[in-house]
Formats: structure tokens, C-alpha cells, sequence
């Protein structure tokens, strides 16, 4: 479905059934009460959710979840909020969560457009993660990518003033795309000289470190908010 008519908007992704492990199945019903938030038409609490007052960084689309673990592990001074629609990934983030004790993160479960209108409070976020965002490969898919003008600039609203706002992508064209948005979103501020050098934080992905062998490129952006 290219169009939701209830939302009057291209979405960026397809519902997917996928596969369901078992293991990932029991995380959700062990885990899933503890660490999912339930998607609401209402503000969140961040510090509640949290249970304690700390920075709190997005991110959007976790995938499996490897990186997210990885990172909010390396960072346990800061809570991650991570958003993704795909069960089987909700599921495996989880299955981290309880083999890995990690004590930061928490997820929800919906299309992060909808998260960030309804649930996020303006200002709140010190920072946001869009990894290898989306599969919209082909120009004429390009309504359906994520970083848009419209998107950027309501992940601008949510960041603190300072906060910053990380993408990668494998893509050319797509780095090319989300360099011209960041670029000329009035509010934010390239921290490099165009493409910046991959943080430390992001670890290089299986499917990423094939695809360096293969020759392929991989685009970080690095922008702050003024
Ligand atoms: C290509 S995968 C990359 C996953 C992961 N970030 C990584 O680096 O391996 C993109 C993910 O974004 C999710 N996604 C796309 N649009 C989304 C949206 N509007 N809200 C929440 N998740 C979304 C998809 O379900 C998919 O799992």
C-alpha cells in the first residue's frame, strides 16, 4: 500500500509478517511488558519510562537490534528509545535486552512518524540514530524514504538545542538525498566538512562489513541542532 488514506500520508515502510523464533516469541511475552512502551495518542513520561533522569537518544528503525544493544551498552550513561514496526526485530531487541542485562533501553512498537507527533515532547531528545534507514532504493521510490524536509524537521522540534542527529546509509544516492535535506535544514549544523567519519559508538554491521569488501561504500552524517 503506497498511500494510507487514514493518515494522508506515504508511509516508508510495508508491514511485513516474518518469522517469529521462539526464543523471540518468549522475549516478548517475558520482556515485552517490561521494556514496550505501548504506542498512545499521549505525551511520554521519559523519565518514568526511564526511571531516572538521563539523555535520552532515538532511534529509528532498529532493525534485529544488534547495533541498538551494542551501542546502549556502550553508553549506559544515557537512555535509548529505539522505534521499529517489525515484530521478529521487536522480538530479537528483547531477547538482547535479557541476555545482554541491559538495563537503558526501551521500545516501541509502531511507525516512528506517528511516535514522534504524539509521543514526543518537543525539545526532549539529546540525540537520534537513522541507520541504513530504508530499503527505497529506486528514484521513483523516493517519496517513501525518511529523510524528507518534513521528517527532518520535525526530528529538529524534538532535539534539544545541541542535540544531533545521526544517519548512515550503503546507498549513493540516498547519502546524496539525506546531505542536500540535513544541509538545508535551517536549524541544524553539519559537524564535518560533508560526510562525516563513522563515530566510534556505530559498529559495522555483518551485512556492512561484506559490503566494504565488495568495494561498496557507507555514508555517516553527523548534524547538530543550533
Ligand atoms: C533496512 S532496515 C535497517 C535496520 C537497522 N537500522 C540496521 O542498521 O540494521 C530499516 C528498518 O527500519 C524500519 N522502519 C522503516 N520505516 C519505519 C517507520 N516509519 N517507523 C518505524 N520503523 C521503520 C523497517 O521496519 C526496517 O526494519
Amino acid at each position: 500500500m503506497l498511500y494510507d488514506p487514514t493518515e494522508h500520508r506515504i508511509r516508508s515502510f510495508v508491514t511485513r509478517a516474518g518469522r517469529l523464533s521462539t526464543a523471540q516469541a518468549r522475549a516478548l511475552e517475558e520482556l515485552g511488558p517490561k521494556f514496550l512502551i505501548e504506542y498512545k495518542k499521549e505525551p511520554l513520561d521519559l523519565a518514568r519510562a526511564f526511571g531516572r533522569k538521563a539523555p535520552v537518544v532515538l532511534e529509528i528503525g532498529f532493525g534485529m537490534g544488534d547495533t541498538t544493544a551494542h551501542i546502549a551498552r556502550l553508553m549506559p550513561e544515557k537512555d535509548f528509545l529505539g522505534v521499529e514496526v517489525h515484530t521478529p526485530g521487536v522480538g530479537s531487541l528483547l531477547k538482547q535486552i535479557g541476555e545482554q542485562d541491559i538495563a537503558n533501553l526501551r521500545l516501541i512498537q509502531h511507525d516512528v512518524v506517528e511516535v514522534l507527533n504524539n509521543m514526543i515532547v518537543d525539545g526532549s531528545l539529546d540525540g537520534v540514530h537513522v541507520f541504513f534507514p530504508d530499503p527505497w532504493h529506486k528514484a521513483r521510490h523516493n517519496k517513501r524514504r525518511l529523510i524528507q524536509p518534513p521528517f527532518v524537521k520535525l526530528l529538529c522540534q524534538k532535539l534539544a538545542p545541541g542535540g544531533y542527529l545521526h544517519c548512515a546509509t550503503d546507498w549513493e544516492d540516498y547519502a546524496i538525498q539525506m546531505l542536500e535535506v540535513l544541509g538545508n535544514e535551517p536549524e541544524l549544523q553539519n559537524t564535518a566538512e560533508g560526510y562525516a567519519p563513522q563515530p566510534a559508538y556505530r559498529p559495522l554491521t555483518k551485512f556492512e562489513n561484506r559490503g566494504l569488501k565488495l568495494g561498496h561504500g557507507v555514508w555517516d552524517l553527523v548534524f547538530t541542532k543550533k
